[in-house]
């Protein structure tokens, strides 16, 4: 079923609700141009719930004025067959109109995990990102909602939102769904040149580098060193402008003087080729 307005939207699980007291619903949101990544959120939803929702929505309000969003790609029919495959229920697809029919006032802003990475190098992005998510989440009222460790700040934020202001909703991490050659899936890899498609492997490898330095030293290697590495790594890439190279304790997310003082490191990148800003991450647990 596709569904295009807020009020059909909230009938149509109403009714489904009305006819099995106990269901559970699954939400993925999404800004469409559906690849493997999003067809495993799906999956994982259709497995531990009885409707599931997709949302697909280039949220205007989480880009930044100098980035993408007139170009952001998109295939509605394309998505449409990806998510009858994966045999979602529900297929919300709201014009900017109906999310945002006037100039939104309230925005949910998350601090403390957004200080860093992704909140320090897209001023206002996960504003832009809690708002849309706060909003959907009020919209669906899911039971579950699934989101990619791909964008594991993202994790982090949704998570502290939804302890922070109660709402009932399990936030499910899904594992990161690579290529076969190792580069992650994003709807943004379209955008890449065939040479800088090539050198973008230098994200996955620089992280396989790190997970090596650190499993030979049994974490013991320096941060700074370790730093170090992946950024002499991914300069061996003539094409590739580093954004950050974060390493932090996850989920807080905060600098860690060593890497044993916390249980898990998050070392994450954005790195740009040309326009086009690719992330990844590896989630490090001792
Ligand atoms: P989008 O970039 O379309 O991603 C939708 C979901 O798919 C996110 O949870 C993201 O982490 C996940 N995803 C993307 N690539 C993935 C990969 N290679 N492996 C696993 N999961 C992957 O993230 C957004 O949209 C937006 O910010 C949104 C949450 C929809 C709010 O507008």
């Amino acid at each position: 079923q596709v569904i295009r307005h807020i009020q059909q939207l909230r009938a149509a699980i109403r009714q489904a609700r009305a006819k099995d007291s106990t269901l559970r619903v699954g939400f993925v949101p999404t800004m469409g141009y559906l690849h493997e990544g999003h067809a495993s959120l799906l999956r994982a939803a259709r497995q531990q719930c009885d409707l599931v929702v997709l949302s697909i929505f280039v949220n205007p309000l989480q880009f930044g004025p100098n980035e993408d969003l007139s170009r952001y790609p998109r295939d509605e029919q394309r998505d449409l067959a990806l998510a009858e495959a994966e045999k979602a229920d529900i297929v919300f697809l709201p014009s900017v109109e109906e999310m945002y029919p006037t100039p939104t006032q309230t925005v949910v802003s998350v601090s403390g995990v957004t200080e860093r990475l992704c909140g320090e190098s897209r001023p206002g992005h996960f504003d832009g990102v809690a708002t849309v998510v706060s909003k959907l989440f009020h919209m669906v009222q899911p039971d579950a909602a699934y989101f990619g460790q791909k964008d594991a700040q993202q994790v982090a934020v949704i998570q502290q939102m939804v302890q922070d202001l109660n709402i009932p909703v399990q936030i499910v991490p899904c594992p990161i769904v690579r290529e076969a050659d190792g580069l992650a899936l994003s709807s943004r890899n379209v955008y890449l040149e065939p040479e800088q498609r090539r050198q973008a492997l230098v994200l996955s490898s620089s992280l396989k580098l790190a997970e090596s330095l650190v499993a030979e030293s049994k974490g013991a290697i320096d941060v700074s060193e370790l730093h170090k590495a992946i950024i002499e790594h991914i300069r061996q890439s003539p094409l590739a402008e580093i954004d950050y190279v974060e390493i932090v304790a996850y989920p807080t997310l905060q600098p860690v003087a060593r890497l044993r003082d916390a249980s898990s490191v998050l070392i994450a990148l954005a790195v740009k080729f040309g326009k086009t800003r690719l992330i990844d991450n590896t989630l490090i647990s001792f």
